[in-house]
């Protein structure tokens, strides 16, 4: 059996760094926001998980509906022999694209969480003995640098994870994914589609409450890495739809006027009584807004599957 290879190219204190950087320039400015990406310690990771199982949270069904029905089309457009996968995290709906990859010698998977890495890597190998696994602890969002592995390459991001980036950041992303490909590689890019805001709103606020806890959970992630004492129970959960920019917003609501303490940034924070603080944007799609952002970025989209309710797309483009 082949090993797993695993390569950190993010300093182990790089991540407190960041966290610093973006509390301190996210609470002390107005309107007051989070990056998503805090949400994933080892208990907001499990919450996700959840999430992904609730009734009202459709794309993750929708977006495995997808692959099940449409692995060998997708497999067969590339003939990948690496599978670069951005934000694997467990790798559960990969499974179905690298059954299909006949040519595939390597997998790279991408994540910032070691443990996820190891465990879905080990897990893969066990699944298809001779793949070479070789896992990347790094973050997506920065440049990436990745091994030297046989082409044609596939990277794939799914998920809809690329609706948390905004705009700007978004077209960074598809220039720097565009940079890793030659010409004639492929992306395979999973998209939530805008719907019925209802459908949309009950997806990010569940009748159970889990969402809710998601998203609370960031408030306890600044409290253990930076000592703060945010009170989880002062604030309310927020999901809207912002129509003109159509996007999700999760925002934390202040109960009532209250004064937050992050000892490790020396930061004093004050809340009004109502104030909101933007913790993640969850962006949804149309096809020409998908086809314009990957051409921008020197991405020719080739084909565009979704699940038969038109909830969730899944593309494929290639670099020119
Ligand atoms: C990480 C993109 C899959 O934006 O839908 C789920 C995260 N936030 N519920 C999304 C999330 C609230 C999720 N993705």
């Amino acid at each position: 059996m082949s090993p797993l290879h695993v390569t950190r190219t993010l300093p182990e204190d790089a991540t407190d760094a960041a966290l610093r950087d973006d509390v301190r320039a996210g609470l002390t400015v107005m309107p007051k926001s989070l990056p998503p990406k805090w949400f994933y310690d080892a208990r907001g990771s499990e919450l996700f998980e959840q999430i992904t199982e609730l009734p009202e949270y459709y794309p993750t069904r929708a977006e495995r509906e997808i692959l099940i029905a449409r692995s060998g089309e997708i497999a067969a457009a590339g003939g990948a022999r690496t599978l670069v996968e951005l934000g694997s995290g467990s790798s559960e709906k990969t499974r179905y694209l690298i059954d299909a990859l006949t040519s595939l010698e390597t997998y790279v998977p991408v994540d910032v969480s070691e443990s996820a890495l190891v465990q879905a890597g080990e897990a893969l190998i066990a699944q298809r003995p001779g793949l070479d696994v070789h896992a990347l602890i790094a973050d997506f969002t920065a440049p990436l640098a990745l091994p030297t592995t046989p082409g044609p390459r596939l990277v794939a991001f799914l998920g809809g994870t690329i609706g948390n980036l905004l705009p700007a950041e978004r077209a960074a992303f598809l220039t720097s994914v565009r940079s890793l490909l030659a010409p004639g590689d492929g992306l395979l890019l999973g998209t939530d589609l805008v719907k019925d805001e209802g459908v949309l709103v009950r997806a990010y606020d569940d009748a159970a409450g889990v969402t809710a806890a998601f998203n609370k959970n960031v408030l306890a992630v600044v409290n253990r890495e930076l000592g703060a004492d945010f009170d989880p129970a002062a604030f309310d959960h927020v999901a809207l739809w912002d129509a003109g920019r159509e996007w999700i917003e999760m925002r934390l609501r202040s109960r009532r006027a209250q004064t937050v303490k992050v000892p490790a940034l020396d930061l004093v924070v004050d809340f009004a009584a109502g104030e909101e603080l933007r913790t993640e944007v969850s962006a949804k799609f149309r096809r020409e807004g998908v086809t314009r952002e990957l051409a921008e970025a020197g991405l020719e989209l080739t084909h565009w599957w979704t699940d038969p309710e038109g909830r969730f797309a899944l593309s494929l483009s290639v670099a020119r």
